[in-house]
C-alpha cells in the first residue's frame, strides 16, 4: 500500500512535535499515524527526528562574478552539498546581466540545472536591468509562470539600482504579487570608504569589513523599507547582520508594514576579526554585509528568537579561495575590493542552527523548523506542498540525529569551495538521511544515486500574511 514507511521517528513541524510513522505513496505523505504497515521499504528511525526537509531560499549557484572568477558550485555540486546538509529544496538566483532579457537569463540557468540536481530547485530573479520592456512585458509574464520573487541590489557595480528603478520594479511586484527581496547597502558610501582606505594603503581583506560598516546597511535598510512603503509592497530584507538594521524592520512593522527579515549563519558565528588574519587568509570570510562583532551576533540570535527574522538562510555563495585570493587572483591580492563577495554554507546551515540554537536552548525545535523550512515555503509560494510534514505534502523528509556530534571540516563537506569558514566547529545534531519526494538522496553524509532526481519548482505568490 505504501512505497515507504518511516517508522518510529519523532515528527517535528513548525507547530507540533509527536510520535508517528510516516507512510509515503507516489512521492507524497499518504499517512501519519501509529503502527503503519504494508510497505515495500521500511526505514527504522527510532531516536531520530523527522523534520520537513530544509528549504534554503538564499543560495547562489553558477552565477558569474565580475572579473571572470567562476563560482565554485554548479548545480550538481551545489545540490549535492545541499542534500548532504539535510536540504530538500533550494532557491538559487537567476541573474540578469545588464542588456540581457530575463527569459534569456532563465534559459541559461535552466540549461545548467537540467538533469543535474539532487534536490528540488526554484529560481528567484535578480533584476539588474529593469528596462520598460523587462518591467512591462517580461516580468509580469514570468511571475505568472511561477518566478514569484525577485532580488534587487542597492550595491555592487553592474547590479545596484537607483531608487527610481527600485520603485518602478516594486510597482510591478505590487501588480503581480511577486515578493521583492533587497540587498541593502549604500553603494556610494562604500565607494567613498573604499577610496579613502586605498589612499591610506589599507588593502588587506579586513578592510572589506571596515568599509561596509553598520550605517551603510542601516541607511539602505531604512531607504529600502521607505521605498516599499511608497510603492505599497511587502519587502524581504535579506542577510541582515546587526541590531540597527533589525530595528528598522521592527519599526516598520510597528507602522503596520509587511516587512520580512532574513539572517544567516555567518552573522551568528563569525565576526570582522575573522577577516583580520595573516596575508590573504581573511579572504575566506569576505561576504556582504560583513560579519560584525559579538554584540551583533547576540542581536541576531535575539531576532531569531523573537521573530524579527522569519527565515534563516545560508546565502551560500561559494568561491575557491585559491581563485579569489590565492595565487590565481593577483587583483584580489592587490585590494580587498577585488575579492569576490560570498562564502559557502548550504551544507552547514542546519547543523549550526540546530547545535547553537536548539541544543543550547535558544530556540525550540519547532522554531528551528519554521526558520529553516516552513517560513521559506510560505513566503516563497511553496506551501503546503513543501515546508511541512502533513498528509498530501511532498515526502521531503530529513531524518535528523539530535545527539550526533560532528566536527565541521572541509574534508566532510561536498561543496565546490576549497574551504569552510566553520572549520573545526563542533556541532551536536546532524542529518542522517535526506528524502526528496520519498526518495533517499543522501544517506550518512553521502549522496545516494545519480543526480537528476531534483525537479524545477514552479511557485505561487507567497503567503504574506494579513
Ligand atoms: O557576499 C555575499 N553575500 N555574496 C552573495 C551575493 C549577495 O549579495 O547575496
Ligand atoms: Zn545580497
Ligand atoms: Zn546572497
Ligand atoms: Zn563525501
Amino acid at each position: 500500500m505504501y512505497e515507504t514507511i518511516v517508522k518510529g521517528a519523532t515528527v517535528v513541524t513548525a507547530a507540533d512535535t509527536f510520535q508517528a510513522d510516516i507512510g509515503i505513496a507516489q512521492g507524497r505523505i499518504a499517512a501519519l499515524g501509529r503502527d503503519l504497515r504494508d510497505a515495500a521499504e521500511v526505514i527504522e528511525a527510532d531516536g531520530l527526528l523527522a523534520l520537513p526537509g530544509g528549504i534554503d531560499s538564499h543560495v547562489h549557484i553558477a552565477q558569474p562574478s565580475g572579473d571572470g572568477v567562476v563560482m565554485a558550485d554548479d548545480f550538481a555540486s551545489g545540490t549535492r552539498s545541499a542534500a548532504c546538509g539535510g536540504n530538500t529544496t533550494i532557491l538559487p538566483f537567476c541573474l540578469q546581466q545588464r542588456g540581457q532579457r530575463l527569459r534569456e537569463a532563465l534559459d541559461d540557468y535552466h540549461a545548467l540545472a537540467a538533469g543535474q540536481c539532487h534536490v528540488d530547485v526554484g529560481f528567484h530573479l535578480i533584476l539588474a536591468d529593469p528596462t520598460p520592456h523587462v518591467l512591462g512585458q517580461e516580468l509580469p509574464a514570468l511571475v505568472a509562470e511561477g518566478y514569484t520573487s525577485l532580488k534587487l541590489f542597492m550595491t555592487y557595480e553592474g547590479l545596484a539600482l537607483s531608487d527610481r528603478q527600485i520603485l518602478d520594479t516594486m510597482d510591478v511586484a505590487r501588480e503581480t504579487g511577486a515578493l521583492v527581496m533587497v540587498h541593502a547597502e549604500n553603494e556610494d558610501a562604500i565607494r567613498f570608504l573604499w577610496d579613502k582606505a586605498e589612499r591610506h594603503g589599507e588593502t588587506a581583506p579586513k578592510y572589506h569589513a571596515a568599509t561596509r560598516p553598520v550605517p551603510v546597511e542601516r541607511e539602505a535598510t531604512h531607504r529600502a523599507i521607505s521605498l516599499a512603503e511608497i510603492a505599497g509592497v511587502p519587502l524581504m530584507v535579506v542577510h541582515v547582520s546587526n541590531r540597527e538594521a533589525m530595528e528598522e524592520i521592527d519599526r516598520a512593522r510597528r507602522r503596520g508594514l509587511k516587512v520580512f527579515g532574513e539572517t544567516c549563519p555567518q552573522y551568528l558565528m563569525l565576526t570582522a576579526e575573522d577577516l583580520d588574519l595573516e596575508g590573504m587568509e581573511g579572504a575566506r570570510f569576505v561576504c556582504s554585509p560583513p560579519p560584525r562583532d559579538r554584540a551583533s551576533q547576540a542581536a541576531c540570535w535575539e531576532g531569531l528568537e523573537t521573530g524579527i527574522f522569519d527565515v534563516f538562510s545560508s546565502d551560500h555563495c561559494p568561491f575557491r579561495w585559491e581563485d579569489t585570493a590565492g595565487k590565481q587572483h593577483p587583483k584580489g591580492r592587490q585590494s580587498f575590493r577585488w575579492i569576490p563577495n560570498g562564502i559557502p554554507g548550504v551544507e552547514t546551515r542546519l547543523p549550526i542552527l540546530f547545535s547553537e540554537g536548539v541544543r543550547k536552548g535558544r530556540i525550540s525545535v519547532n522554531r528551528f523548523v519554521a526558520l529553516t523550512a516552513t517560513n521559506h515555503a510560505r513566503l516563497y509560494g511553496l506551501y503546503p506542498r513543501k515546508g511541512t510534514l502533513a498528509v498530501g505534502s511532498d515526502a521531503d523528509i530529513t531524518l535528523w540525529d539530535p545527539e550526533r556530534r560532528c566536527r565541521i571540516s572541509q574534508s566532510r563537506l561536498h561543496h565546490g569551495a576549497d574551504y569552510t569558514p566553520y572549520e573545526g566547529l563542533e556541532v551536536e545534531g546532524w542529518p542522517v538521511r535526506t528524502m526528496v519526494r520519498g526518495v533517499t538522496v543522501a544517506l550518512e553524509g553521502e549522496i545516494v544515486g545519480p543526480s537528476g532526481h531534483g525537479r524545477y519548482l514552479r511557485r505561487h505568490p507567497g503567503r504574506l500574511g494579513g
